[in-house]
């Protein structure tokens, strides 16, 4: 089973498009953040979804429910499969886009900073995931603690899909603690050559976890 997602963080269009192309075989999908959109336009989601892959827009979103609902609407129609959004602006806001599509959401994050005011909530992040029963939460490679703390907690039925391999310091040890997938961004698109260290991460979870 493949459990690589690319965070496809680069401005260029034709970057991107190379980029994808030359790891595709080793990815379950590709996640688009604001860098790519801001760079190359939403349409790029369409031009990506020619691969064959599941398109995730993180464009943790997190706003009114009518916002919320408007901005999810537009990133399904140009093709995305699925999309991240904040937790903590509650039940009603994350209801608005599941009327429109698959969510992922945010109930932990990787950075430092996350420890000020995310972690604190995310017992109740948790606890609203597996009321609303999102595609997935978003939860750190950074802290393999807290990804089985949460995975103990969420039902189980809802992946948990965990950033920060790499570069920021997580490895693919995390899916032994109950994550369902790895997102790399620097680690492969920064990389000379893509396609190799996507292999390679490819072969390490094939030969470790
Ligand atoms: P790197 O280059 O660090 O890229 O491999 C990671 C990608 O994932 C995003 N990211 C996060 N998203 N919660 C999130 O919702 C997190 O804790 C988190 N950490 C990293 C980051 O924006 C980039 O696209």
């Amino acid at each position: 089973m493949k459990r690589i997602i690319l965070a496809l963080d680069v401005y260029d269009r034709e970057e991107a498009i190379r980029i994808a192309e030359e790891t595709k075989e080793y990815l379950w999908g590709i996640k688009v953040n604001w860098p790519l959109i801001l760079g190359s336009g939403l349409g790029i989601i369409g031009e990506l979804k020619k691969f064959g892959l599941p398109i995730i827009a993180d464009f943790k979103v997190a706003d009114i429910p009518n916002t919320n609902r408007l901005i999810a609407k537009k990133t399904f129609e140009v093709g995305a499969d699925y999309i991240i959004a904040h937790a903590f602006v509650g039940r009603d806001s994350i209801k608005a886009i599941q009327e429109e599509g698959e969510v992922i959401l945010v109930v932990e994050m990787s950075h430092p900073g996350a420890r000020e005011f995310i972690q604190p909530n995310t017992d109740r992040f948790i606890e609203m995931a597996n009321e609303l029963k999102p595609f997935g939460v978003i939860a750190p490679a950074t802290r393999p603690e807290r990804v089985r703390y949460i995975r103990e907690r969420l039902n189980r039925e809802i992946k948990i899909l965990t950033p920060g391999v790499g570069a920021q310091g997580g490895s693919v040890e995390v899916l032994k603690a109950g994550a369902d997938y790895i997102i790399v961004g620097r680690s492969i698109y920064k990389s000379k050559n893509p396609g190799e260290s996507a292999r390679r991460i490819a072969e390490e979870i094939e030969n470790g976890v």
